[in-house]
């Protein structure tokens, strides 16, 4: 079943049912100021910070779903109903409900009664502040006479705190109100120099800014007292819960149609000029009045909405492919893309599952979002390699995490993930390829952020590959620490008190337990800086670097292969994991995924039986699951893997992040057919049809499906923000469709269903735009290319030299 369809042609998911298995959530911005919606009109907004510069509240795990959002009511003032058009939070029965999800906005609407609204939320670029547009049309034969409120409730900041620490928080909150505009200015007086405003475009019939005027007497947001009275109260909040309410008074004739303009907004002033007059206590508006002055213009905020739309226009014109499947454009040239960029921006701070305040920016977790990234905003995925390499530290690893707000690494989860340090260089190299910026790597970046520790990023390169040499178990294989990419395969944590952190709390010295991911990942990872190296004239230390890995190779041989698949690791006795002599977790995606998707045992055979092996043991009809057999109780030396019931999250639950690698992998392997299979089996398009099953929203991947050991096998959980974003597009774009950046060009190595006659991309690439088309005479994936129209030897598209901006690239697969 469905609950709405793809308008591929505006870029839009239309949900046409507002009670949806779960909330279906949008993002708003792109830049600094954030916020989440809903199909229902829920969600928050935050500056930089989901944790520590919370704009608006919102009530994570209610019950019903989804409170606290960016609510309309409109009232019948002649009637006295009063109702949402976006249904929540009053739940009335609308006809025509709709919630159109778009490229950096959301609209929703529905009529009611003869009364047609609908309301559109934006954030412009290059601004901190949201626009909501509501427009309201007459469809009776008579005369309407009708009452709009907005509402939103204000976080008074830290969202930790604001959910916990009432005891202070009851006396904190401040609201001035001037001209209409209503500033929420909670901790201004004090050593906050920022506060947030909501503003209307219309002269107000009323206003509040304290909650319980406003809602009444334990009432909730379904039935405000002043709402269904007809009348805002013109409260000031002193302490307890600041809001923010408008009300207009709409007089439409039949047909009429009438645009209100709401802001909400965020602004900090120079410390200095903090108050109006200096040595008041009241906010300087000076600065921001002109901002809020041009968005309540109707046609400015139009022309900002039609920027927003010119701008994405530009980014997904980046690369787009026209394939015989429908679900494989749709996702690479609108919704996977996308939602790269939020997990770019977000990390995996803010979601409906993500609560904000829980995670800061992963340092493994960024570094991998760049490959889904890089190509759409270079500038600033220069920043972010540069703002994560800052957080590295002297020996190499590195801070598991860090807040966006301050750039710093995160003292309480630490470092020790011994995997982490490897997909920095993954993600520079990823930013190479693309750009062929080399200067990156001169940039000084300093350890820990340390003032005075500078070096070239490229030492931080070096760094990380020596981190792992220094860091070898009994075996020869790199040495587990906290985790490896499965945060919860936690072999040196050993913990049997409740509530301890798996990821943090460690028991063992850490000196035994090995990981064979770690040892596929250096493999990767030592190739792309061997050939980095190389580039920059390095051969000497590039051939060390290749020498490592050639050793790796061999240990991984003697000590990482079980036979039939790659082992996972061995445990802090020295013993197997992921291996047939295990009871349970005989066979894990990891270790199989990376190790062919780096190519390790591509000449001696190992690759093929690893890959048939993962798909005999681990593919579903689903996805591929983590490992098999789920583990049935609590090892105390495996950690919180073993925590999660069969079939959830890394206890053989579809995880779909690493579904790519054995895309990939199967792809190295030159069949196609079988890494499209996998493509698309976890393709959220392809699996709206199951809508009921899946549950979550099917224009973007989730971090998990319930594997077939859980009682509700294929439904999804956790989605957006998830590393299934950037490396789904990674297998499709470059391995499966094979447009793939080298540091050199473009290199053309599609390996697709043997049944596609072919495809055509357009990819813009350092600023030269490629139209590639690909055609298929005979089953395999031999290339035969001409570039305007001449031939070239081999498979890699140089750029042009003599300034050609258009090239068009022909393939011929036989
Ligand atoms: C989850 C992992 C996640 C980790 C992050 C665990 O509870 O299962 O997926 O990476 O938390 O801290
Ligand atoms: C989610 C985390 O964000 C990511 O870093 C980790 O690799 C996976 N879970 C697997 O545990």
């Amino acid at each position: 079943m469905r609950f709405g369809y793809f308008d591929d042609r505006n870029r839009e998911y239309v949900i046409t049912q507002p009670d949806t298995p779960l909330p279906w959530i949008n993002y708003l911005g792109c830049q600094a100021y954030f916020g989440i919606v809903s199909n229902t009109a829920g969600g928050y907004s935050f500056y930089r910070d989901a944790r520590l510069r919370r704009l608006t509240r919102y009530r994570y795990n209610n019950a019903p779903f989804d409170f606290g959002g960016r609510y309309v009511y409109l009232r019948d003032r002649e009637s006295g109903q009063f109702w949402s058009p976006s249904w929540q939070p009053t739940r009335r029965e609308l006809e025509k409900y709709s919630c159109r999800h778009g490229m950096g906005y959301t609209v929703i609407g529905s009529t009611s009664n003869g009364i047609e609204a609908h309301t559109r939320y934006f954030v412009p670029l290059d601004e901190n502040l949201e626009v909501w547009q509501l427009t309201v049309t007459n469809r009776r034969q008579t005369k309407a006479r009708i009452s709009a409120f907005s509402s939103i409730e204000f976080c008074l900041w830290d969202a930790q705190d604001d959910a916990t620490n009432f005891q202070r928080n009851f006396n904190t909150g401040q609201v001035e109100v001037e001209e209409g505009v209503i500033y929420h200015k909670t901790e201004y007086r004090e050593r906050r120099d920022h506060f947030a405003y909501f503003a209307c475009s219309e002269p107000l019939a009323g206003f509040d800014t304290q909650r319980e005027s406003f809602l009444g007497r334990y009432r909730g947001w379904d039935s405000p007292a002043a709402v269904e009275a007809g009348q805002l109260t013109n409260s000031i909040a002193h302490g307890w819960a600041p809001m923010g309410a408008h009300q207009v008074t709409l007089d439409l004739e039949p047909g009429e149609t009438q645009q209100i303009v709401f802001l909400l907004g965020y602004h900090e002033n120079p410390v200095d000029e903090k108050f109006d007059p200096p040595g008041s206590q009241t906010i300087n508006k000076k600065l921001v009045k002109p901002t809020i002055a041009k968005y309540l213009d109707a046609a400015k905020a139009d022309a900002a909405f039609e920027r927003l739309r010119q701008y994405w226009d530009s980014l997904l014109g980046i690369f787009h492919v026209n394939t015989p499947d429908i679900h494989t454009n749709r996702m690479v040239n609108i919704w996977n893309a996308y939602q790269c960029m939020a997990t770019f921006n977000m990390s995996r701070s803010a979601s409906f599952y993500e609560s904000g305040i829980g995670r800061g920016l992963g340092f493994r977790d960024s570094n991998q979002d760049l490959l889904g990234f890089v190509h759409m905003a270079p500038a600033r995925a220069r920043e972010r390699i540069l703002d994560l390499a800052a957080t590295q530290l002297p020996t190499g690893g590195a801070y598991h995490q860090y807040q966006p707000l301050t750039k710093r690494g995160n003292n309480d989860i630490g470092g020790g993930f011994n995997d982490d340090p490897h997909w920095l260089i993954v993600g520079v190299s990823a930013y190479l390829k693309e750009t062929g910026d080399w200067s990156i790597l001169e940039e000084p970046v300093p350890y820990d952020n340390k003032p005075g520790s500078e070096q070239p990023l490229y030492e931080h390169l070096q760094r990380s590959f020596s981190y792992t040499l220094a860091r070898l178990g009994p075996h020869g294989l790199p040495l587990i620490g906290r985790a490896d990419w499965n945060d919860c395969l936690n072999l040196n944590c050993f913990s049997d008190t409740p509530g301890q952190s798996f990821q943090t709390t460690t028991n063992k010295d850490g000196k035994v337990a090995e990981s064979v991911f770690i040892a596929g990942l250096f493999v990767h990872a030592g190739r792309e800086l061997a050939a980095i190296a190389s580039r920059r004239g390095l051969a000497a230390e590039a051939s060390h670097y290749i020498g490592e890995t050639e050793k790796m190779l061999m240990v991984i041989r003697e000590h990482g292969w079980d036979g039939e698949w790659f082992l996972r690791a061995y445990d802090d006795f020295g013993a197997k994991i992921g291996s047939k002599d295990c009871e349970e977790g005989k066979i894990f995606i990891e270790s199989n995924g990376f190790c062919v998707l780096a190519g390790i045992g591509l000449e001696d055979g190992t690759a093929l039986k690893a890959m048939d092996a993962t798909g005999k043991h681990l593919a579903t009809k689903h996805g591929i699951v983590v490992q098999q057999p789920a583990y049935s109780r609590y090892y105390l030396n495996l950690g919180e893997i073993s925590s999660y019931p069969p079939g959830y999250k890394e206890n053989a639950g579809i995880f779909c992040h690493v579904n790519p690698w054995v895309m990939i992998a199967e792809t190295r392997l030159g069949r196609g057919d079988r890494a499209h299979d996998y493509y698309s089996r976890i393709n959220p398009s392809a699996r709206e049809e199951i809508g009921e099953l899946h549950r979550c929203e099917p224009y973007v991947y989730a971090q998990m499906i319930a594997g077939k050991d859980a009682p509700t096998f294929g439904e999804a959980k956790n989605s957006w923000l998830t590393g299934t974003a950037a490396w789904n597009y990674y297998a499709i774009a470059q391995w499966i469709l094979g447009i793939r950046t080298t540091l050199d060009g473009l290199e053309i190595a599609p390996v697709i269903p043997t049944n596609w006659p072919g495809f055509s991309a357009t990819r813009i690439f350092r600023g030269v735009t490629y139209k590639i088309s690909i055609e298929r005479q005979g089953e395999g994936n031999r290339i035969a290319l001409t570039v305007d129209g001449k031939p070239i030897e081999g498979n890699v598209v140089t750029p042009p030299t003599d300034g050609r901006k258009e090239v068009t690239v022909k393939g011929i697969l036989s």
